[in-house]
């Protein structure tokens, strides 16, 4: 198949791989031509994936006409960016083409997912969203890893998960867009939080106790959105959350460690990069406030993040919150 993927960032880069390996066409497009240079030059792009070289035949360009005509068009772009990068290939795509959706994340002001943006975009073609627990570090290092593929066409996503499938990364199908998305994008609200605990030096209770409450939360904002529970047991859900409240690969989290160590949030983001739960934080709190739904990890985050509160009053108050049923 011919693949065309916006973005060569550290998952953009791993799925070029990915994709090469299972013997598609690739080519990677960047905004940036530093990023295309670079890795012409050197093989691998150093500062977004480290050690993993990109195989010659992966075709590497700034133009965004590449997306003429491609079977999947993969958009690995951070979430704030995805409106306007589609922007700028929409005169070039073909409505055939397969959109498949990596980026995690809610935009600001229209509280709109990612899928929503797309087909507003490109209301005639397939959506296709993939998420669940996978680090660009590991899947380009050829480490195994599961993630689900969901559509509201399920041929198309079967299709893709033919097509992205081997004995390194498996992909399941899923009805489920709403639940895949909010699953994604939310675990890096929870993310931040956890690595506010570990940042105190607090202990692995406290981690369990938010990385559950905190699965409780996105399950809670997911169904009313009109996701379906079983999806926050799965690979978006709860898998996504584990792999990103646990690992030092997870921006999120190392952000949220030097929070927790008495940085000053915005300086924590701007030291880190991309923190996309950084900007998915008061996007969570309008989308909860909107549905009526209780989320109190995040209300304490976005107090912490934009209110100036003391990170270890924010522990204070949750803990101190009416007790009640699991
Ligand atoms: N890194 C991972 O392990 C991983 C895994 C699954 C999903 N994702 C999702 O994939 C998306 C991309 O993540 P990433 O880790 O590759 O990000 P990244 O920060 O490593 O790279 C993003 C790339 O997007 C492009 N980009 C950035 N700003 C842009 C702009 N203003 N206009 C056009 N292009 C721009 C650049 O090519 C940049 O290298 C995110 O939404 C993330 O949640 C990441």
């Amino acid at each position: 198949m011919k693949i065309t993927i916006l973005g060569s960032g550290g998952w953009g880069l791993a799925l070029a791989c990915t994709s090469q390996r299972l013997g598609h066409e690739v080519t990677v497009w960047s905004a940036f031509s530093d990023e295309i240079d670079a890795i012409k030059r050197t093989g691998e792009l150093h500062a977004k994936l480290p050690g993993v070289m990109i195989p010659k035949e992966v075709r590497l360009t700034t133009d965004i006409s590449c997306v003429k005509d491609e079977d999947i068009v993969l958009i690995g772009i951070p979430s704030q960016f995805v409106r306007s990068v589609c922007e700028q290939a929409k005169p070039f795509m073909s409505d055939k083409s397969i959109l498949l959706s990596t980026a995690k994340g809610l935009e600001n002001g229209t509280l709109m997912r990612m899928s929503e943006i797309i087909s507003e975009i490109f209301p005639k073609n397939r959506i296709v969203v993939m998420s669940g627990p996978s680090h660009a570090e590991e899947l380009g290092r050829g480490i195994p890893t599961a993630v689900a593929v969901a559509s509201y066409d399920k041929e198309a996503a079967e299709l893709i998960q033919k097509a992205f499938s081997d004995n390194v990364l498996r992909l399941y199908v899923n009805k489920d867009v709403v639940g895949c998305e909010i699953g994604g994008a939310v675990k890096n609200v929870i993310a931040l939080c956890c690595g506010i605990i570990d940042g105190l030096g607090l202990g692995d209770n406290t981690k369990a106790a938010l990385i559950t409450r905190g699965l409780s939360e996105i399950t809670r904002l997911g169904c009313a959105m009109g996701g379906s529970e079983k999806t926050f047991s799965g690979l978006a859900g709860l898998g996504d959350l584990v792999v990103t409240c646990t690992s030092m690969h997870s921006r999120n989290y190392r952000c949220g460690i030097l929070i927790g160590q008495g940085v000053d949030p915005e300086e924590a983001v701007r030291r880190t990069g991309t923190v996309e739960g950084y900007g998915c934080a008061p996007v969570t709190r309008k989308l909860a406030h909107k549905l009526g739904v209780e989320m109190p990890i995040t209300e304490e985050l976005n107090e912490i993040l934009f209110e100036n509160q003391p990170v270890r009053q924010g522990i204070i108050d949750l803990m101190s919150r009416p007790t009640g049923e699991e």
